[in-house]
């Protein structure tokens, strides 16, 4: 499958839903105690006035608006434009910033605590590698980072009305397996069947891990020059 085109189709879902995201999701995480406790877990790890990054917010930062209210820093960054324009018009306290996670550019070890809740269900095999290296980069050594994702072995596109959005599931030992492989120790690792009434039917894996060391830097390869 083709990267580029995975991140066209998930610009141009987005882009189109960001109305009915913020809706429907701009109260949700009253309605989920589990994701409340987990936040919670991930919250008392992070220094007082830590910073925060929130990968893949959304028009409706929730999980961003939750942490801005424990008394922390919050940046957040999403691939749509539109989500971004929505969540700043809506919500303020927060740094709304867009950009894609697989070429985030922060300062090394900028961040006490990443948290990325279903959002790295939009990025393909090609790019995790950069994706995992890049996040252990901006975060500081012993930080935390807490990821949510639906569970099973899906890998395609979710046809959704006239649009079609790529999303991609984990099993739990290929979630742990990048991190473990990208200087990360899981802290906490479950897994929770959907809620009934209103979310998407499937089952979703919660995790917290730790930075415990730096990555070496890639070698690029230089161009042989005689003299
Ligand atoms: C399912 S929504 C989750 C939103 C929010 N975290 C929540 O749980 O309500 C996924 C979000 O990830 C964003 N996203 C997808 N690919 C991304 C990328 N490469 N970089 C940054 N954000 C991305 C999408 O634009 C979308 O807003």
């Amino acid at each position: 499958m083709n990267p580029e085109r995975i991140k066209a189709s998930c610009i141009a879902y987005y882009n189109q839903m960001h109305e009915q995201y913020l809706e429907d999701y701009r109260d949700e995480l009253s309605k989920k105690p589990y994701d409340k406790d987990f936040l919670l877990r991930f919250i008392e790890n992070i220094p007082f006035k830590g910073s925060v990054l929130d990968i893949g917010c959304g028009a409706a930062a929730q999980q961003a608006r939750f942490l801005l209210s424990s008394g922390l820093k919050v940046t957040s960054i999403d691939l749509s434009e539109k989500c971004i324009e929505t969540a700043k018009k809506n919500f303020t306290g927060i740094d709304f910033l867009r950009m894609d996670m697989t070429e985030m550019d922060f300062a090394d070890e900028s961040f006490d605590g990443i948290i990325a809740f279903y959002s790295i269900i939009h990025v393909p095999d090609e790019k995790l590698g950069t994706l995992f290296r890049r996040l252990n980069k901006i975060l500081r050594i012993n930080g935390k980072i807490a990821i949510s994702v639906h569970a099973g072995n899906f890998y395609g596109y979710h046809n959704a009305g006239e649009m079609a959005v790529f999303y991609r599931t984990y099993t739990p030992e290929e979630l742990t397996g990048h991190l473990s492989g990208h200087g990360f120790k899981i802290v906490e690792i479950n897994q929770r069947k959907p809620i009934c009434d209103f979310e998407f039917q499937s089952e979703r894996i919660y995790l917290i891990a730790e930075k415990i060391k730096g990555l070496p830097a890639v070698e690029h390869k230089k161009h042989q020059v005689n003299l």
